[in-house]
């Protein structure tokens, strides 16, 4: 088997002692999209800032291609699930996504090539007429759009989003997954969230997550899943068994 793009090992983490994550396994291979589940904080967020080596294991560990996360964070494209309270500042959509390649230098310091490549993001996202706008004056669908677009211009080889489609709707969803499909040609894509559709249309893998974690190799959904409305019962967690795995029938039955 090809070397994983991001390895976790039997991972630990609390904060101040309150435990969050408990021997937490799982592998994401390359060009994977996987979808991680799980009822409010069940420890997506933090799993997901674990992956990207924002926070430190208390135990375990994390590799990405085979290094600490931390030192290959240029690999990362993160959309993070808070971004969009972020309101009131007065920037425009260009100033927004350009921000995505400064922590490429040094220096604050943006030259063309920046430039060029905050341009092609908001290609990619549909929202290049929207440039000129504040940032403000979009809507929740558009702004989501446009901080993928930002995190699109280091050309990431692993895209990384919280939540994406909180505050898009169904036909906005629909279409944002469509592109995510396409981005999902050329990188590893990790996408939380609480939307059925991602499995459905995307998702190679499927990890739940309420404090430990049970992982789904193929982009399906087990009826013990849907049945508990995603509350992942600890009992087919703590178990690990193989478990029946039931197709979605096309018409959702
Ligand atoms: N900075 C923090 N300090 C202390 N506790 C925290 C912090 N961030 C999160 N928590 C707690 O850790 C647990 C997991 O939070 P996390 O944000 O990872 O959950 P989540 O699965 O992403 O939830 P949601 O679906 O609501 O986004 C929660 O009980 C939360 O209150
Ligand atoms: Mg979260």
């Amino acid at each position: 088997m090809d070397e994983p793009v991001i390895s976790v090992k039997n991972l630990y983490f609390s904060y101040n002692s309150v435990p969050v994550l408990e021997n937490v396994t799982f592998d994401v291979a390359d060009r994977e999209f996987l979808a991680i589940i799980g009822p409010n904080g069940g420890g997506k967020s933090t799993l997901i800032k674990l992956m990207l080596g924002l926070l430190k294991p208390d135990a375990g560990q994390v590799r990405v291609f085979n290094k600490p996360p931390a030192k290959v964070s240029y690999c990362f494209g993160y959309v993070p699930q808070d971004v969009l309270v972020n309101k009131g500042f007065p920037i425009s959509v260009f100033e927004v996504v350009l921000m995505g390649r400064l922590r490429h230098h040094r220096r604050a310091r943006i030259g063309g090539s920046d430039r060029e490549a905050a341009a092609r993001a908001l290609e990619i996202m549909g929202m290049r007429k929207y440039e000129n706008h504040k940032i403000d004056d979009l809507s929740g669908g558009q702004r989501e759009r446009v901080f993928i677009a930002r995190a699109l211009t280091i050309d990431p080889d692993i895209l990384v989003l919280d939540e994406p489609t909180a505050s898009v709707d169904t036909g906005g969803r629909a279409e944002l997954y469509n592109l995510l499909k396409d981005l999902n040609r050329t990188r590893t894509i990790v996408v939380v969230s609480h939307d059925l559709m991602v499995m459905y249309s995307n998702a190679t893998a499927v990890a739940c997550v309420n404090r430990q974690l049970y992982y789904h190799d193929k982009g399906e959904i087990t009826q013990d899943m849907l049945d508990l409305g995603y509350q992942c019962p600890v009992e087919l967690i703590a178990h690990g068994q193989p478990h029946r795995v039931l197709k979605v029938h096309e018409d959702g039955s």
